[in-house]
């Protein structure tokens, strides 16, 4: 590898490591909020949660959904609690009771240091109930929604600066699903209204639910033809699954992730030469991660419960290995990729876990997604890269190696990303970086286990990170092994 400071890709926007609640399964009641638990503030929310919120140090959380969005009406989830409808919630088919709405969870991100990104409801609703949400949180006072803001306690405006035109309304599966012609229509006539209540919001028009929809990427060029001089950035969602228990292809799923990525980059500067626009469309990858080991259990669960055990992916050690892999591509694509959600943060398809009444652990995900949010903030460079490559039942050409490196001036620090993908064999990995002038090793943090397959409960860590990797620095190159199927985060820093 080749590693120099003038490789830039870009500063990174950290907004790369948010994360998303939806009103689903655990994420909300039994997650952030549980008043009776002995670890309860006096809003309710569970202070061990926060605690591992904040370890993973998020700054944007993607809320309230999600497929739920697209039947809720915001209206039910403010003001006084006892006042507060119960619902049927026809997406996931549960009740929702209510019980904590924008007005909390703006207050509950506060606490883990984080910021709204708010969806708006365009399935059942649109413009009106949009437009009426953006005043109710972001204009001051003296009008009907930002006065009933006030007389429920919330005297200063929210100023959330982040809005989803909805969700995957591609998606057939949709309470009100869309054509591309009649979701681009409503899009940007939403978009409009909502940025004459507030201008300085921003906006996240829908892109494909995954790059697999037949409808890929015609959606992309239809609707942005609509939506281009309002939308902000343009949505994409991915999640994979080893189904076939085949980990060497699985391993090489962010391929196909830098491939959707580059897809759509290319469809939005279509549109951008098409229109002559000066704009140029970013992309907020508003939902990743691996979801499928729930799928059948959740077909068992009854309907109409409130909070039930939904979407609670059990991750195992070759999955955290691939969560990292996608954040690697997010760093790879930094000049674009603006904002990004890991779907979703506590107990529905998670890093965080909790037991209802009891503790919190942390998923084997937990750990590359910390990782990459505490060490990869500064400028993405772009390592050239030299790898032996193997070929898989669904890719060729994928090498061993994937890797990304980002520099922090101010931190004067240098830190590796490193996948070896092989499930065999250790990877020998020497890198150039000769332009890092007095740099040493800081540590060679690395994620291991024998067992693709090993998980993390409440009572055991079977997978946690050790700093015991062998990494070295001298005369300006790095050497390192890299276990077989192995994570690692090698750290320089700049001694005088
Ligand atoms: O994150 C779980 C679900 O996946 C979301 O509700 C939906 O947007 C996507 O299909």
């Amino acid at each position: 590898m080749i590693i120099d400071k003038d490789y830039a890709i870009s500063e990174i926007d950290s907004r790369i490591y948010g994360s998303f609640i939806e009103h689903l399964g655990r994420a909300v009641y039994g997650g952030v909020y549980e008043p009776d638990h002995p670890q309860a503030d006096e809003n309710g929310f569970r202070k061990d949660v926060i605690e591992l919120v904040k370890e993973l140090d998020v700054p944007i959380i993607r809320y309230p959904g999600g497929n739920f969005v697209s039947g809720y009406n915001w209206e039910d989830g403010v003001g006084p609690k006892e006042l507060r409808p119960r619902r049927l919630e026809l997406a996931w088919r549960t009740i929702e009771t209510n019980e904590l709405g924008t007005n909390e969870f703006v207050e509950w991100t506060k606490k883990v240091n984080s910021e709204v990104m708010m969806a708006v409801n365009l399935g059942t609703r649109g413009i009106d109930a949009a437009r009426n949400l953006v005043e109710y949180t972001n204009h001051p006072g003296g009008t009907y929604w930002s006065d009933l803001r006030k007389s429920h306690g919330y005297e200063e405006p929210h100023k959330i600066k982040t809005w989803c035109l909805g969700n995957e309304m591609d998606g057939p599966w949709q309470i009100g699903h869309k054509t591309a012609q009649e979701y681009g229509r409503l899009a940007v006539e939403t978009a409009k209204a909502m940025k004459l209540v507030d201008s300085s919001i921003e906006l996240v028009t829908c892109g494909s639910s995954s790059s697999s929809m037949a409808t890929f990427p015609e959606w992309e060029a239809t609707t942005l033809d609509h939506t281009y001089e309002y939308a902000d950035y343009i949505s994409l969602h991915q999640y994979y699954g080893n189904r076939d228990n085949d980990s060497a292809s699985y391993l090489a799923n962010s391929l196909d992730m830098d491939h959707f990525i580059k897809t759509v980059i290319s469809t939005c500067d279509y549109m951008k030469a098409k229109k002559r626009s000066k704009k140029t469309m970013n992309l907020s990858f508003d939902e990743w991660n691996v979801w499928f080991h729930s799928n059948d259990q959740d077909k068992k669960l009854d309907p109409w419960l409130i909070a039930p055990p939904q979407l609670e992916d059990v991750y195992n050690f070759e999955d955290s290995l691939l969560v990292g892999s996608m954040l690697l591509s997010f760093l790879r694509f930094s000049d674009r990729v603006k904002m990004a959600c890991m779907a979703q943060l506590v107990n529905v398809i998670a890093p965080i876990m909790t037991k209802d009444g009891g503790g919190a652990w942390k998923q084997t995900i937990f750990y590359p997604y910390a990782h990459v949010s505490k060490y990869g903030r500064g400028i993405a460079l772009q390592p050239v890269v030299n790898s032996p490559k193997y070929d898989s039942t669904k890719f060729t050409d994928v090498p061993y190696l994937d890797t990304m490196t980002v520099y922090h001036p101010e931190n004067e620090e240098l830190t590796i990303f490193a996948l070896n993908r092989s499930l065999e064999e250790g990877l020998d990995i020497d890198c150039d970086v000769r332009s890092f002038v007095g740099y040493q090793l800081i540590e060679h943090i690395v994620l291991e286990h024998e067992n693709l397959k090993a998980v993390n409960t409440i009572e055991h860590e079977a997978v946690r990170p050790h700093s015991n990797g062998d990494a070295k620095v001298q005369d300006g190159r790095v050497t390192a092994r890299l276990g077989k199927h192995s994570w690692n985060v090698i750290r320089l820093g700049k001694r005088s």
